[in-house]
């Protein structure tokens, strides 16, 4: 199965991703992931992205396709993946289903997580003050730039996945992250699970 979650920063989109892959028992590629990733090492691509990222901005199409080609060329992608965060720009979501079609592919469920921006700057306030080693993107300055690009460039790829049949799954985000998850699972025709919450184990 082949997955995309869209959704404003704070939406629980990493949140969520992480735990639907282990319930489908595929990988969870958060793009976020990957680049602090390369910040944190010191890498070319980390030198490259890490101010962007800081400041809120988005990193650019083609420099993003490539990262997430090579990670998908990998052994455990090829019965499916979770996408966490890409495509999140209608040219990266065009070049992405073309380099899918050229692989016979195509994305099975699209989920958007919607979350209302005040909820969202509670959220991110809350993590850039309790974590530890916060996100530099957490701070003040940058989330007010995040919610605008996410308005801007990343919230049009909803009409381009709605124009694809029954693609787009739309997902309430305010509630517990069980209720949100169950929320996701029949979105995406899995119903709710049976088992007591406690002997659950993704
Ligand atoms: P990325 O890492 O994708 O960040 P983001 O989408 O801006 O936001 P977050 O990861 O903070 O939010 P989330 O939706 O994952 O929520 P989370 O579960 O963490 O991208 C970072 C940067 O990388 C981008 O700004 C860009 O520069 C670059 N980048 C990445 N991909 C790119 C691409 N394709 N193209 C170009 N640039 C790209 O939850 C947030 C908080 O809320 C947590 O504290 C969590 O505990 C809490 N929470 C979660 N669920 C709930 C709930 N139900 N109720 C209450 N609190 C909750
Ligand atoms: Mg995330």
């Amino acid at each position: 199965m082949r997955i995309v979650f869209i959704g404003p920063p704070g939406a629980g989109k990493g949140t969520q991703s992480a735990r639907l892959a282990r319930y489908l028992g595929i990988p969870h590629l958060s793009t976020g992931e990957i680049l602090r990733n390369a910040k944190k090492a010191g890498t070319d691509l980390g030198k490259i992205v890490g101010p962007i990222m800081d400041s809120g901005g988005l990193v650019g199409d083609e420099l993003m396709l490539d990262v997430v080609a090579e990670r998908l060329a990998a052994d455990d992608c090829n019965a499916g993946f979770l996408l966490d965060g890409f495509p999140r720009t209608v040219p990266q979501a065009k070049a992405f289903d073309q380099f899918l079609a050229s692989r016979s592919m195509h994305i099975d469920h699209v989920i958007e997580l919607r979350v209302a921006d005040v909820e969202i700057i509670k959220r991110l306030e809350t993590r850039f003050r309790d974590m530890k080693d916060p996100r530099a993107d957490d701070n003040p300055e940058s989330i007010p730039r995040r919610l605008n690009v996410y308005h801007n460039e990343t919230s049009p790829l909803l009409g381009y996945y709605a124009r694809q049949g029954n693609v787009l799954k739309k997902v309430d985000g305010l509630g517990t992250v069980d209720t949100v998850f169950d929320r996701i699972l029949l979105s995406i025709g899995r119903g709710i699970p049976r088992a007591p919450r406690d002997t659950r184990h993704w």
